[in-house]
């Protein structure tokens, strides 16, 4: 209840994701799933989330999603929730329950309800946990990968621990939303010394003049992403040359291919970035060769 009366309703057009949310042990109606108004996430944005894929009612990638969840709680100070056995089961319920074969889990841990204080309770409150789904267009992301995105370059303003998952994303939103106006899909932040971090949600990658495949090195500057990491392994076994080190937005600009990676991108082709065309525009071989090597993969492990 609110003062005005009964919980607003979302109208189905606006309704944000699938039919059952997840919160604290409990399945809810999505209209009907909330959190409290002083949980420590909506007030300082002390909380972690993951995002990975559901494939044939079958999770994806799950065990590296989970390892880097309990490494984003563990850097706050924070213990998983549940154990990992019964956060496993709660995916499949939600699986289950919102019927959706393919779609994209999201988790969110917050250190929970309590009364404002900067200083985190050492004797903590109880975690908040909460699942939702959510589906994909898949026309739309069909689009991406057979045409290719823009990417706008913004300053990278983050701060120093990106390598934790938190939910405190506003630069990253910003840096999306000032792309979005600049034409683009995504965002390649730079970093003060004109080098590229990753995407506002994606790690970034070029294709040298070599054929070389180059994805920055892992630092506190950006997130370890599950799905950079698997198409890392993937290239690597195909002998595909590989380099992790960081790389300038003048590389970027000469590169013969770039794209994007993330969970809710597999591997999208960049064709442009801040309207310079990248290779010859189109979405280019070993990009594509990294898509399937990394599809290929998945599919095993869920076959
Ligand atoms: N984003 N870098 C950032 C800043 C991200 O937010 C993400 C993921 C990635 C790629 O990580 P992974 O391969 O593990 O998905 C890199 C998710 C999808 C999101 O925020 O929705």
């Amino acid at each position: 209840m609110t003062a005005n009366g009964p919980m607003k309703k979302w109208s189905s057009s606006r309704a944000p994701a699938g039919r059952v949310a997840y919160v604290n042990g409990r399945y809810l109606p999505f209209a009907a799933a909330g959190v409290h108004i002083e949980d420590r996430g909506l007030q300082f944005g002390d909380s972690i989330y993951e995002v990975f894929n559901i494939l044939n009612s079958q999770p994806t990638d799950e065990e590296p999603h989970l390892d880097r969840m309990e490494r984003s709680l563990r850097e706050l100070g924070m213990a998983m929730p549940i154990s990992r056995a019964a956060l496993k089961l709660v995916v499949r319920e939600m699986i289950a329950r919102n019927r959706m074969a393919d779609c994209f889990l999201y988790l969110q841990v917050t250190r929970g309800a309590v009364k404002r204080d900067h200083v985190p309770p050492a004797d903590g409150p109880r975690p908040t946990l909460i699942m939702t789904m959510r589906g994909q267009d898949k026309s739309a992301f069909a689009q991406r990968l057979e045409k290719g995105i823009a990417v706008s370059t913004q300053p990278d303003i983050r701060w120093g621990r990106c390598d934790i998952k938190t939910v405190q994303l506003l630069p990253n939103l910003l840096a999306k939303q000032a792309a979005k106006k600049a034409g683009a899909f995504e965002a390649w932040l730079v970093d003060e010394e004109g080098y590229v971090t990753e995407g506002s949600s994606t790690n970034a990658w070029i294709v040298d003049a070599d054929g070389t495949l180059i994805t920055r090195d892992l630092s506190n500057a950006i997130l370890p992403g599950v799905t950079r990491k698997l198409m890392l392994q993937a290239a690597r076994d195909a002998q595909i040359k590989v380099v992790e080190r960081k790389f300038t937005v003048a590389e970027a600009l000469a590169a013969k291919e770039a794209f994007i990676s993330s969970a809710t991108s597999a591997a999208t082709p960049v064709v442009a970035i801040d309207g310079h065309t990248i290779g010859n525009g189109t979405p280019g071989p070993i990009t594509r060769r990294v898509r399937d090597l990394y599809a290929a993969q998945s599919v095993q492990k869920t076959a």
